[in-house]
């Protein structure tokens, strides 16, 4: 199998071991790296060590830089950015909207992604110059061009803390905003074009990793708030801010997000 169709794999039955472990999780609060009321669950931990022992059996020179293991020294040419469970506060209090994510990275840039949500069982994928998909059809991102036609997810507790004006602002000319709670899908989202925009200000690595090659594939553009690319970026734990679109708004959005 190719590495795509293996990391597939993975993730599909990383999330069976999810949907069998859910009504034993138990729930940790978490040494926070910084002031978010952490937690993690007894399955975001073996999600983890599964998909990084299944990468590491058929990838052995891979390295992995994951959320719940501090590996910080990670050399690798090629190396993966792994969510075991993204959302783990919605999967926590039992919402079903979580993802399973896993990057490939080579020389810091996204190359390859999978994201499963199991409770829909929807698997996107992508590899750098072949297209994006859920399950096997291609995705694209939606052709809005007006922010009245446009459904913005905004989500991150630092734009709430820093006492951004911009949500204000998009609430009152964009068709509506959301927050969804989980950064993988909802780049996911806005590849197959069911929203138009997705904004976030404290986002980790391993939240965008597979998400980049996803959305891009599909079309989209992504940011950060100076509308600079993202990656090349070494792996490290400090928040990253995101600005990402269908690419026809993101100017757009740069210049209302400008503004304070
Ligand atoms: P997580 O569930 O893997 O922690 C919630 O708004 C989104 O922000 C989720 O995708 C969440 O990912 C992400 N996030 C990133 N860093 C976080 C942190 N330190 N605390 C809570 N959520 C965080
Ligand atoms: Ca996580």
């Amino acid at each position: 199998m190719d590495t795509l169709g293996r990391v597939k794999q993975i993730a599909l039955d990383a999330g069976k071991l999810l949907l069998d472990m859910e009504k034993d999780k138990q729930v940790f609060s978490k040494e926070s790296r910084d002031d978010r009321h952490d937690i993690v669950t007894s399955v975001d931990l073996a999600v983890e060590k599964f998909i990084c022992e299944k990468l590491r059996d058929d990838f052995p020179n891979y390295q992995a830089f994951t959320e719940e293991t501090d590996f910080s020294d990670v050399t690798s040419e090629y190396f993966w950015a792994i969510d075991p469970i993204d959302g783990t506060k919605n999967f926590a209090a039992g919402i079903p909207f979580v993802g399973i994510s896993i990057g490939l990275m080579h020389e810091c840039v996204p190359i390859l992604g999978v994201i499963l949500n199991p409770y829909t069982n929807e698997l996107y994928y992508a590899e750098s110059g072949r297209g994006a998909f859920r399950n096997s059809e291609r995705l694209h991102v939606s052709d809005a061009e007006k922010l009245s036609d446009a459904m913005i997810v905004i989500e991150g507790k630092n734009i709430l803390a820093k006492r951004r004006e911009y949500p204000g602002r998009f609430s009152a000319d964009a068709r509506t905003i959301r927050n969804f709670g989980a950064a993988t899908l909802n780049l996911a989202f806005l590849a197959e074009g069911r929203v138009q925009a997705y904004i976030d200000e404290d986002l980790k690595y391993y939240d965008i990793a597979a998400g980049t090659v996803i959305l891009q594939e599909a079309g989209g553009r992504i940011t950060n708030v100076r509308n600079e690319s993202i990656f090349p970026r070494e792996p490290g734990f400090e928040d990253i801010d995101v600005v990402a679109s269908n690419g026809l708004i993101h100017d757009l959005l740069i210049e209302y997000i400008s503004q304070g």
